[in-house]
């Protein structure tokens, strides 16, 4: 099992209020699965997706990535799990406005010990994957919205990583756009790469291998079955 998931909470709390945005949720993913996360705004989706991706904390419950329990690891070694296995795609886009496309790919490759002229290859090989070459010497600017988020995809399989997290990936684009964003994923998951999507698009979502509902913080639906 890639992913296992057992047991996770996330309370937020302030003054007044605590909010569960997750409560007793059990997951887990094989490698090479892509799974498509549903549920109603406020569910937990993005709050799920960040704690797969390590950038937030369960309160309490157990993560184990391969062999590892994350939930065990310094915030040190989370950012070396992070830039080794992870690659993240986001509903808008997010690259670096004053960075040209190909700057914005290498960016995610820097901080790896990894001679230039072989970065230069990762980021030259993950811009033909996608059909955004053209443009490496573009800013976002310059770029229409689904040239970004395919540059942004780029970005994300540079490392080669072995999770793909995208949240709302095809949330700010057109029909066109959106059904090639959920083509180049397809052909990453077919080339091996697991996926985790959050998705408000149910056709979208039918792409996935598998569908995880959420409501109020929990799963109510995983591949079908109820549970
Ligand atoms: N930093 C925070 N502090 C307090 N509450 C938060 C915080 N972040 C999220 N929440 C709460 O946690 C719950 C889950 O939020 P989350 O962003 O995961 O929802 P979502 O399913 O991704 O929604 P959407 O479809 O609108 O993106 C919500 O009730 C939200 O208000
Ligand atoms: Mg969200």
């Amino acid at each position: 099992m890639l992913i296992e998931l057992t047991h996770i909470q996330r309370l937020y709390r302030s003054d007044e209020v605590e909010t569960t945005a997750l409560c007793d949720i059990e997951l887990s993913v094989e490698a090479g699965e892509f799974v498509a996360i549903m549920g109603p705004s406020g569910c937990g989706k993005s709050t799920l997706l960040n704690i797969l991706g390590t950038i937030d904390r369960p309160t309490s419950g157990s993560y184990r990535f391969g062999d590892d329990e994350l939930t065990a690891l310094n915030e040190a070694s989370l950012a070396a799990f992070r830039r080794d296995h992870l690659g993240y795609i986001f509903q808008n886009f997010n690259l670096i406005d004053d960075l040209t496309i190909e700057r914005n790919i290498e960016l995610a490759l820097v901080y790896r010990n990894m001679p230039k002229s072989l970065r230069q290859e990762r980021v030259a090989s993950a811009m033909d994957h996608v059909g955004i070459a053209h443009r490496a010497r573009h800013y976002p600017s310059q770029l229409s919205g689904g040239q970004q988020q395919r540059a942004a995809i780029a970005r994300a399989i540079a490392g080669e990583p072995r999770l793909i997290l995208a949240d709302e990936p095809t949330g700010n684009l057109d029909t066109e756009n959106g059904a090639q964003v959920m083509d180049i994923l397809q052909h990453l998951n077919d080339e091996g790469a697991t996926i985790v999507m959050v998705t408000h698009s149910p056709s979208h979502a039918d792409l996935a291998k598998r569908r995880v509902d959420m409501l109020d913080g929990r799963i109510v639906l995983s591949a079908g079955i109820a549970i």
